[in-house]
């Protein structure tokens, strides 16, 4: 990966420059309380090779990101079993619809979607007896013992104004596609969004997707090679809702987004790349982020395409 620092170095400052035509997500409230010109990247490899830009110490709320991590954790305890509870198609639809739900009888497009991470969050409830502290736990081990945590302050706030989350685990429910109290699923379903992390936590957690689904901090075997390579072919469909098809054509690698303005790319094999910028374009994803590596996978030629 000789190099790659200088990329690093000359597209964050190509990129930092541009005139931001993105909006901060304001229906979470406590998430316009973030400073809107923080850009921070970090990218770490297999190789061991590690450049980190700007902010990217600083942490962050993750939002829809933390999808990824819950559903790596039901996969590796359930495995192929939860594909009867929701599918593996893009939605083309936006990350909060509720429209195809009706036809596809409560069993969600993708585990990326709202719909899906919700019930992601009822298979963990129903599997786990402990189930914040486990996946709390399951989460710092893939980080390799970093100090990660919830945000109260966050999941609070969404809490206080997640009207359309409550009305979709309400109507799954009605389908029969939940299986515990809609209050208990919605409110492990916020912490889980309100995970705050650094660019270098995250690149560091999901270094696994990039390692046949080996966490490299202790070489636990986390996810089988056939989980992780359809984790990351999920994130190259799902992972950006309906700007998913975008993102490949422009940066070429699996990866997810949230409306914290994190986005985490991984290239197998090779390296995992996170980028913040919290102002969002219309689709949901940060604007600068989806600029920065669009023009780092160029300029490397390090995308999978
Ligand atoms: O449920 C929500 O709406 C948020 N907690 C997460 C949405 C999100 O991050 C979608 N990503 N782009």
């Amino acid at each position: 990966m000789e190099g790659f620092d200088r990329i690093i170095e000359e597209v964050f400052a190509e990129v930092k420059a541009i005139n931001d035509l993105g909006e901060v997500a304001s229906y979470i409230p406590e998430l316009l309380n973030v400073d809107a010109q923080k850009f921070g990247v970090y990218l770490t490899s297999i190789s061991e090779f590690k450049y980190g830009k700007g902010n990217f110490t600083e942490k962050f709320s993750i939002q829809s990101i933390s999808k990824v991590l819950s559903l790596s954790l039901a996969y590796s305890i359930l495995g192929e079993s939860i594909w009867s509870r929701l599918g593996v198609e893009p939605s083309g639809t936006s990350y909060n619809s509720l429209i195809q739900l009706e036809t596809d009888r409560g069993i969600p497009r993708n585990p990326f979607i709202n719909a899906g991470a919700i019930v992601i969050s009822d298979i963990l409830i129903s599997n786990l007896k402990d189930y914040k502290n486990e996946f709390l736990n399951f989460v710092r081990k893939l980080s390799g013992g970093k100090p990660i945590d919830y945000s109260n302050k966050i999941a609070t706030s969404e809490r206080s104004v997640g009207y359309r989350n409550v009305a979709l685990c309400n109507f799954i429910k009605s389908f029969g596609n939940i299986e515990n109290d809609p209050s208990e699923v919605l409110d492990f379903y916020f912490d889980i969004c309100s995970l705050e992390m650094s660019c270098i936590e995250l690149s560091e957690t999901f270094l696994f997707l990039a390692n046949n689904g080996i966490n490299p901090h202790n070489n636990e075997q986390v996810l089988t090679k056939s989980q992780s390579k359809r984790m990351n072919a999920l994130m190259q469909t799902c992972g950006f809702y309906d700007e998913s098809g975008e993102f490949a054509f422009k940066v070429g690698l699996p990866g997810k987004s949230g409306v914290g303005g994190g986005i985490v790319a991984v290239h197998p094999g090779h390296y995992v790349i996170t980028v913040w910028s919290p102002k969002l374009n219309r689709k949901g994803n940060s604007f600068k982020g989806m600029q920065f590596l669009e023009k780092f996978t160029t300029e490397s030629t390090l995308s999978i395409f």
